[in-house]
């Protein structure tokens, strides 16, 4: 992180898991997947941690935004990708569109046209995998803050903003704000650092789209809980058909090749 922490830097910090999403996708995926594709991919933290972490790894990280994606230049095994994800090239054991992603695609037919090419460029046993949220909570507009603080000592606030939300078109617009403090120095804020024009799909849109598009099993694992066995390593939870969500809930939705 650079000594004044530019937006990137603060939405890594305040959003962001790559290091536990490495672990959670490769068990997902439950064999010795190599290769990455990160769409979607922003500044890359997925990819960047998965070179980290996966022996032999390699990444792919496509974004049609070539200012995020700059911060991932240079890296050894990493390619960076400037393009839209419907034309994303590379084979890939996994796929992981993350942050909620996919609702950057507003229209069902983009969205098959994405996952067909997401299918398209797996390879045996691959999978894809992508988040979503949705619940009551999804629906209401408000700001949620968080508090943390950076390895400098700095303390940051992040707030999401819910600006507008439309449960009929299935539209909503939010946006991060950020507030930062370093030790000995005025609060600096950053109003309207991302914003993001979704439509939120729901868990039956995406998995019948991912048939759809030839996916041949479609799972559904939760995004955040998990376990870990005898020798620390991450077993995410299956959330299967029946059980109960909250009223603000968050999942990762699979579709194996
Ligand atoms: C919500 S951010 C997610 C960033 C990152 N994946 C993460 O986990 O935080 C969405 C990203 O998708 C990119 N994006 C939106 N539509 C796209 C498209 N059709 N093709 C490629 N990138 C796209 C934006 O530039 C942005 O960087």
């Amino acid at each position: 992180m650079a000594s004044t922490p530019d937006r990137h830097d603060l939405y890594e910090a305040c959003t962001q898991t790559p290091e536990r999403d490495v672990a959670f996708l490769r068990a997902i995926h439950g064999g010795a997947p190599r290769r990455l594709g990160e769409d979607f991919a922003g500044g890359a933290a997925l990819s960047r941690a998965w070179v980290r972490r996966v022996r032999g790894g390699s990444a792919i990280a496509t974004d049609h935004d070539p200012e995020p994606l700059a911060r991932a230049r240079g890296i050894a095994r990493l390619a960076c990708r400037v393009a839209d994800v419907r034309s994303a090239a590379g084979r890939c054991d996994v796929i992981a569109a993350c942050n909620f992603s996919v609702c950057e695609l507003h229209e069902r037919a983009q969205l098959l046209a994405y996952l067909r090419r997401a299918r398209a460029r797996l390879t045996r046993g691959g999978i894809f995998v992508a988040d979503l949220y949705g619940g009551a909570a999804a629906w209401r507009t408000g700001t949620l803050r968080e508090r943390r603080r950076l390895p400098d000592g700095s303390r940051v606030e992040h707030a999401w903003e819910q600006r507008a939300a439309d449960l009929l078109s299935g539209r909503v617009e939010n946006a991060l704000h950020f507030t930062v403090t370093p030790p000995r120095a005025r609060p600096r804020r950053l109003r309207d650092a991302f914003r993001y024009d979704w439509r939120l799909w729901s868990p039956p849109e995406l998995q019948e789209a991912l048939r759809e598009a030839g996916f041949t099993a479609t799972e559904t694992w939760s995004r955040f809980e998990h376990a870990l066995d005898m020798r620390g390593r991450v077993l995410p939870l299956r959330h299967r058909r029946g059980s109960e969500l909250a009223d603000e809930w968050c999942l990762f939705l699979v579709g194996r090749r």
